[in-house]
């Protein structure tokens, strides 16, 4: 029984520290702080930090193979765009997927080919 409860204890304890949250929310690939616009990615958070470069993929595919222009999904219609849609949101490459690739030593070679929008002085 002493074992039941302390095994519970243990498990509760896991599960409320940031490191259980963590794992359990799949914020252990966001270890930087980041910079995020307000309202909805093109998918959930949780989704996208995930799995946003087989999204890419999917894009530049349907774009370049099939000439899809749109994607549609749960959060709305987007236009199929590397610069002109996720950087549109995430304006400031440096302080968003670069915090993440640097931190993980990822360097994704998009950027010979497509824009960097420059980044707005803040106010
Ligand atoms: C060698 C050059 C090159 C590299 C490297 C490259 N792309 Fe592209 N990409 C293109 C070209 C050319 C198009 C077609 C653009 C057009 O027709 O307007 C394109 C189109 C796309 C599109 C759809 C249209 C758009 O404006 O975004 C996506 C999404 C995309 N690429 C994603 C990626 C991703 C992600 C990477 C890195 C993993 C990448 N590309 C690397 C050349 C490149
Ligand atoms: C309409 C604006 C918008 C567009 C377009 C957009 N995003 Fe997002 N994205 C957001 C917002 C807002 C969040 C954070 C939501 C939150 O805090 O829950 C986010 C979250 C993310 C995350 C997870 C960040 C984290 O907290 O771990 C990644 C990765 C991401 N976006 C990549 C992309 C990529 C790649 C594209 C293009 C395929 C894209 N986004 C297009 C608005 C956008
Ligand atoms: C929450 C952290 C995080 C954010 C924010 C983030 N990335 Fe990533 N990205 C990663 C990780 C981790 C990987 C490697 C995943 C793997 O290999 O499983 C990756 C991989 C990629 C890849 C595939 C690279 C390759 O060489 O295969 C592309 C393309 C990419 N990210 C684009 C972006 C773009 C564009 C943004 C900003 C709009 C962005 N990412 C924001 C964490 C992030």
């Amino acid at each position: 029984m002493l074992k039941i409860i302390a095994g519970l204890v243990c498990f509760l304890i896991i599960l409320f520290s940031p490191v259980g949250y963590n794992i359990i929310t799949g914020r252990t690939y966001y270890v930087p702080m980041l910079k995020v616009p307000q309202g909805d990615c093109v998918e959930s958070t949780v989704y996208m930090r995930k799995r946003h470069m087989e999204v890419l993929e999917r894009w530049r595919n349907a774009y370049v193979r099939d000439g899809i222009k749109r994607y549609i999904s749960i959060n709305g219609i987007y236009r199929i765009g590397l610069t002109g849609t996720c950087l549109k949101c995430h304006s400031n490459k440096a302080e968003f997927c670069d915090r993440c690739h640097d931190y993980g030593g990822i360097k994704p070679k998009c950027w010979d080919c497509h824009h960097i929008p420059e980044v707005k002085a803040e106010k």
